[in-house]
């Protein structure tokens, strides 16, 4: 089966780029089941039951979150209605909403689980102990089993790629926004990625407006970020699973900005 994971999408650039490329990335890579990491959708915060809504329309069968899952508090609301939006598993027992789901797509199952770093980043559960507790449970349901590691240190991305390398097929990073370029396929079958990148403004900082983060790094004084506009760049991975054993047999990197897609 073939797997699309595309990475943060922010604002509504980000959006709308993916809506214009994903017929094209349809075409080329024939996913069977699309995931996207949502965390920064709604305007560079959270997502809102709408943007969901806006995603799976789009022909999004999942998705991911992250450190920024609870910006737009109204989510404590309606999490617990959306079965195919996960957000770190290792937050408290107490927190709503779920941390794995089975997508079901296009006649095939994947698992999608999503976990949170704890270097760099607010404390919280161990990513690693509950990743464990997780596929233990999701290996019963099915072996094609995608994580996202949302997380900031790259060691820490790397540490849990090796940790889960024969027990998921995908181990993907989001969070930097920035695509990396160690795409493999680890020895017990895994394919990696540390950081997948994002889909939204290209010539901002992270997808936020410049100015607003410079006066922040120059004066170490709080300040307001608002998404970019302008030009685009997506940023995903296309992977192939051997259904009979859940491990990947193909990774490919995706990287395309307004310009390419023009061109297209
Ligand atoms: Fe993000
Ligand atoms: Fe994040």
């Amino acid at each position: 089966m073939n797997v699309l994971f595309i990475g943060d999408i922010v604002g509504s650039v980000g959006r709308n780029a993916l809506k214009k490329v994903l017929p094209a990335l349809k075409t080329k890579y024939n996913p069977h089941i699309i995931i996207a990491n949502g965390e920064n959708a709604a305007a560079g915060r959270g997502i809102t039951a709408p943007i969901v809504k806006e995603l799976f329309d789009a022909g999004v069968h999942g998705i991911t979150m992250g450190n920024h899952t609870w910006d737009n508090k109204d989510i404590f609301e309606w999490i617990d209605d959306q079965p195919r939006l996960v957000r770190p598993a290792n937050y408290v027992a107490e927190a709503p909403g779920q941390g794995a789901a089975v997508i079901k797509a296009n006649g095939k199952e994947l698992a999608i689980v999503n976990l949170q770093g704890r270097t760099f980043l607010p404390p919280i559960d161990c990513p690693f102990r509950k990743a464990d507790e997780l596929i233990e449970e999701l290996q019963r349901k099915t072996k094609n089993i995608l994580v996202d590691f949302h997380a900031e240190a790259t060691s820490e991305k790397i540490a849990m790629g090796w940790y889960l390398d024969g027990r998921a097929s995908i181990v993907v990073g989001t969070h930097t926004h920035v695509q990396t370029n160690d795409d493999r396929i680890l020895p017990g079958g895994t394919a990696y990625l540390t950081d997948v990148g994002m889909s939204g403004p290209m010539n901002g900082i992270l997808g936020m407006e410049r100015t607003a983060v410079l006066h922040k790094f120059l004066t170490q004084l709080p300040a307001r970020f608002v998404v970019d506009e302008g030009d685009w760049h997506l940023h995903a991975i296309a992977v192939e699973i051997d259904e009979s054993t859940g491990m990947a047999k193909k990774i490919q990197k995706i990287r395309l900005t307004e310009t390419d897609w023009l061109l297209m």
